[in-house]
């Protein structure tokens, strides 16, 4: 196998660090391709929690190379702290961590910009804060964007910094709101203070990977988000500015597409969303109610932020549009010991929109906004099922679950979580 990518179907958190955390193993490389720190990667490993925002999961196993692709965009500060956090961790990072010189720099300004568009009287999206949104927009911009690899030469970077920074500061008293401004000096002496740290890490990754495809290197794409995030593909305006679903790999790597040989898409056995959007299936039934027992059951709380995550039950109609759009070749089916909690389990198999019948998710966002779900019922298993090691020892009710939305997904589910750790894993024998 060449390259094979775990990706999210719904919208963000499905679980995909523990997939990557028990698949790298099986691969040389793990890289990260899109998105940013507004990622937030948990890995429960030899009992203790690991939380990886912008390093890829792989950094987790020092033998295997870790990369971040040039399609990330990089807040340097949060890059040291979190090689700092590991080290102290005990967990070895360096010639195992290679960062792309294309990948597009984060800055103060693009923290305020974000700030200020969250806070005015505009379309708000309930972004993660991390600068993610304005980092791309001067990406695509290009004029006043500023890649990696600039860093690393303090003249070019200070003449840039100094043509930006009085930009980014007439713009951002055009807000209205705001009254912070920024210091062309004092941001290229601090930046030249990391880019001295990052200097190790800085490569061409493109050449790695491309000497890596051609001595045969197996290699494993970590996506960000969710495909229902995916800027193109996902419910805009309410997604992130990333491709995050596998069409992002060509692109953030340079890895050409058609060595991809295996899609696995991970789903969480309900939904969750952080963040404003439509989200048909949410369980808005108050303290006592289910949802409320799935984000106290599932520890639903964002990893990055700490906001409640909104909570309900697994959609179909969403996730046979992402898992064919991802081009998944099966599914791994997260979290289902969460699902222990209900008595009766709902799945969304259609939308009613206004007495019409949909069974494709819609393209168009008004539509979406207002599609009620049509749901089947299934009983729940109320048991505990942590203990699982393979099909036969869930219950059969649970099992009933998973075929169903294997049948209605149209894929084939490989693999099953019964709880964060490594073990409470079922692989599915094909
Ligand atoms: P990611 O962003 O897709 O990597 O997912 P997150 O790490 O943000 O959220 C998934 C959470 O669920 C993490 O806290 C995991 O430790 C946890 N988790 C993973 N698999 C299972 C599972 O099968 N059951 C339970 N209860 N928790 C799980
Ligand atoms: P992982 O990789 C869940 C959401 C934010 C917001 C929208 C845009 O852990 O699955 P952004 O800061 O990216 O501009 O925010 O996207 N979001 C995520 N939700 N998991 C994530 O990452 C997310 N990354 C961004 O909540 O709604
Ligand atoms: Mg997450």
């Amino acid at each position: 196998m060449t390259a094979s990518c775990v990706v999210g179907l719904q919208w963000g958190d499905e679980a995909k660090g523990k997939i990557v955390d028990l698949l790298a193993d099986r691969h040389d490389f793990v890289i990260r391709y899109n998105g940013g720190a507004n990622a937030g990667h948990t890995v429960v490993a030899n009992g203790r929690t690991y939380k990886l925002s912008l390093l890829p999961t792989g950094v987790l196993k020092p033998h295997l190379m870790s990369v971040i692709g040039n399609g990330v965009v990089v807040y340097p500060p949060r890059f040291l702290e979190e090689i700092d956090n590991l080290k102290a961790q005990g967990t070895e990072v360096g010639d195992n961590l290679a960062l792309s010189d294309h990948a597009h720099v984060i800055f103060p300004y693009h923290l305020e910009e974000e700030r200020l568009n969250e806070t005015g009287s505009g379309q708000t999206i309930g972004t993660t804060g991390r600068g993610i949104g304005p980092c791309y927009q001067d990406k695509v911009g290009r004029v006043t964007a500023i890649r990696v690899g600039d860093l690393l030469h303090a003249d070019y970077l200070r003449q840039k910094l100094h043509a930006i920074v009085p930009r980014k500061n007439r713009m951002l008293a055009s807000f209205g709101n705001g009254l912070k401004t920024f210091d062309a000096d004092q941001i290229t002496e601090e930046y030249l203070g990391y880019a001295e740290r990052m200097r190790p890490y800085v490569k061409d990754t493109i050449r790695i990977l491309h000497d890596a495809l051609r001595e045969k290197k197996r290699l494993l794409f970590e996506a960000a988000q969710g495909s229902l995030l995916d800027v193109d593909h996902g419910t805009y305006p309410y997604v992130t500015s990333s491709n995050s679903c596998p069409a992002g790999i060509w692109s953030g790597s340079g890895v050409p597409a058609r060595n991809l040989e295996q899609v696995i898409g991970v789903v969480k056995a309900y939904t969750t969303r952080v963040g404003r959007g439509p989200f048909p299936t949410e369980l808005n039934d108050g303290p006592d109610g289910v949802g409320e027992k799935i984000r106290k059951a599932g520890n639903e709380y964002g990893t990055v932020t700490g906001r409640p995550r909104r909570c309900g039950w697994f959609d179909a109609v969403a996730v046979r549009f992402t898992a064919a759009l991802a081009g998944a070749d099966q599914l791994a089916v997260m979290l289902l010991d969460v699902l222990s909690v209900a008595d009766e389990i709902k799945i969304c198999v259609a939308y009613d929109f206004e007495g019409e019948r949909l069974e494709r998710f819609p393209s168009d966002p008004f539509v979406l906004e207002r599609c009620r779900p049509v749901y089947e019922s299934m009983p729940g298993w109320r048991s505990e099922i942590g203990s699982a090691r393979k099909l036969t020892d869930l219950p059969l009710a649970t099992r009933r679950y998973i075929d169903r939305l294997s049948e209605l997904i149209e894929k084939p589910i490989g693999i099953v979580s019964v709880g964060p750790d490594r073990e409470q894993t079922i692989f599915v024998e094909q």
